[in-house]
């Protein structure tokens, strides 16, 4: 089984990288909209602690798969150059774009609360920006924005997903075993 990505074919690292980053974002948007309702205290302070720790691992993982990308580059889409391989190039370059940039404005809305970021209750990060209410309420709405974004994002990545795989040309497939 090969690790690296082949002219046709995703490789087990990357296979690995995106379905372990699909689960970790499907558990990151639910918990980030269970937080949003809620009022931090003593009681749920360690969900926001979660949310953290989850949320950084998520940063690392899109920037190890960026970098392991530049070294083994992943197969174009299947099919023609039509709209629907740049559909899908495009929604792949937001998905890279919306992964770094989430993490940051989630990093940047704690800093501007004054409490240290952790990760993991052990780690602490540097600030981004300074504390002030401004600055929190700012960073926690683009944060908002922009998970609102990922979200339609994912459902079309999906729809589309699916629609190819019943037009059987093998693309969920090469996602899961590699080729189509
Ligand atoms: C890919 C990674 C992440 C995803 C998908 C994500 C997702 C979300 C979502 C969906 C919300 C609810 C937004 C709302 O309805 O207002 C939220 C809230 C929040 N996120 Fe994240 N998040 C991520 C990373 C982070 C990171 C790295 C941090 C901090 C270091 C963070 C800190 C927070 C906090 C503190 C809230 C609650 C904000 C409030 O009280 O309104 N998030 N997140
Ligand atoms: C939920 C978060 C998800 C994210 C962030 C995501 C992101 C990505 C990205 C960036 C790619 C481009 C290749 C790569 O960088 O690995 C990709 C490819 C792919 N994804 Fe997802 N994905 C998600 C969920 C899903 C789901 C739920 C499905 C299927 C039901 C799916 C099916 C696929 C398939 C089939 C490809 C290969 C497309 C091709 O051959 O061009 N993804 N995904």
């Amino acid at each position: 089984m090969a690790l690296r990505n082949g002219p046709d074919e995703f490789g087990l690292v990357t296979r690995v990288i995106h379905w372990t980053t699909m689960l970790l974002v499907i558990g990151q948007l639910a918990l980030g909209l269970r937080l949003s309702d809620m009022e931090p205290g003593l009681a749920n302070l360690w969900l926001y602690g979660l949310h953290k720790t989850i949320g950084f691992a998520l940063l690392a993982l899109i920037l190890t798969r960026i970098a392991w990308h530049i070294v083994s580059p992943p197969p174009p889409p299947i099919g023609p150059r039509g709209p629907a391989f740049w559909a899908a190039r495009i929604a792949h370059w937001g998905f890279y774009i919306l992964l770094v940039a989430i993490p940051i404005t989630g990093w940047a809305g704690s800093s501007a609360t004054g409490i240290d970021v952790m990760i993991a209750d052990r780690w602490t990060v540097p600030s981004l920006v300074e504390a002030s209410e401004a600055g929190e309420a700012f960073w926690f709405r683009l944060h908002d924005i922009l998970t609102k974004v990922l979200l339609a994002l994912i459902t079309v990545h999906m729809l589309g997903a699916f629609k190819r795989e019943m037009e059987g040309d093998g693309t969920l497939t090469r996602m899961i075993r590699g080729r189509p």
